[in-house]
């Protein structure tokens, strides 16, 4: 998650299918390399950018406007200095998440969440406004399939760099003509993907972590049931951008009492009255 170039020599170096790259340190390179390339292009801050370091260029001005913005106007601070260029991969996103420790990876399952803020995914993005598990034509064989493709390798060769992994990956990948492809690597359960996964698990979490901080997963005794599952955000009016607090929150018991279904929390509070609200 901290460096984009640092997931591609990974994927180079375990040969794990992933859109082709070039990482530039210098504005007049990448600019010769847009030009020369031209577009669907994809332009990507190295460092971290809280969501905003990713630029899928239509045209070549666009890739450009992208570049300069980065790396001359420095938009996104020390996160845009250098940036890698992407070809541009087209299909279904989907998300795959596991538990790893050194070369173990156990299948937690996969999911697609939804960003946008409206019906019928429109408007502005959001930190995810729900989560199917498992998306469509996403099954079971597919993301062992995929596991194998595009997890284990990376985590053989953290083992040879004398680094091994402990911890969750969350791989985000692209279902390509020619196969699923690496988009990035998060090192954590996303939210609202971890709703939707975790509710399908049947042994105990804390157990399932522990023998991931401590090294003993293959011993482990992790089970998810079949079911599938949905996660939906209810945020308050105003959200992504100025989310207003203080309305009431009516009716979650009831919702909460029915049959598989489980309400989270997340900027909900007590008023002094002792009603729920947004907080
Ligand atoms: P990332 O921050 O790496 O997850 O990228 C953000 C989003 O940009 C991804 O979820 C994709 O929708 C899109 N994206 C990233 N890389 C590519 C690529 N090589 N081709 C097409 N879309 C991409
Ligand atoms: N829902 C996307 C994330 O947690 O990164």
């Amino acid at each position: 998650e901290g460096s984009k170039s640092f997931t591609k020599e990974i994927c180079d170096a375990a040969r794990i299918p992933t859109a082709k790259w070039e990482r530039f340190d210098a504005i007049a390179p990448a600019l010769e390399f847009v030009r020369r390339r031209g577009a669907p292009i994809v332009i990507k801050a190295d460092g971290l950018a809280a969501g905003k370091g990713v630029v899928v260029a239509q045209s070549v001005a666009e890739a450009e406007d992208a570049i300069r913005a980065m790396m001359e106007d420095e938009t996104l601070g020390a996160a845009g200095r250098s940036v890698v260029i992407e070809e541009c991969l087209t299909g279904d996103e989907v998300s795959l998440f596991a538990f790893c420790a050194g070369e173990t990876a156990v299948l937690i399952g996969a999911a697609q969440d939804h960003k946008r803020i409206g019906e019928g995914d429109t408007g502005p993005n959001t930190g995810g406004m729900g989560a199917v598990s498992p998306p469509a034509g996403f099954d079971r064989a597919t993301q062992d399939a995929a596991l194998d493709l595009l997890v284990r390798p990376m985590l053989a060769e953290m083992v040879r760099r004398g680094t091994p992994f402990r911890g969750v990956i969350f791989a985000g990948l692209m279902l390509t003509e020619d196969g699923p492809k690496l988009i990035e690597y998060n090192v954590r359960l996303g939210d609202p993907e971890a709703q939707a996964l975790l509710i399908r698990l049947q042994s105990d979490l804390l157990p399932a972590l522990a023998s991931v901080a401590d090294g003993t997963l293959d011993a482990a005794d992790i089970r998810f049931s079949d079911e599938h599952s949905v996660s939906i955000v209810l945020a308050a009016r105003g959200y992504p951008g100025r989310p207003a607090a203080g309305g009431v929150i009516e009716d979650i018991e009831a919702a909460a009492a029915l049959p598989g279904v489980a309400v989270f929390h997340a900027g909900t509070r007590r008023d002094d009255a002792g009603r729920l609200v947004a907080a």
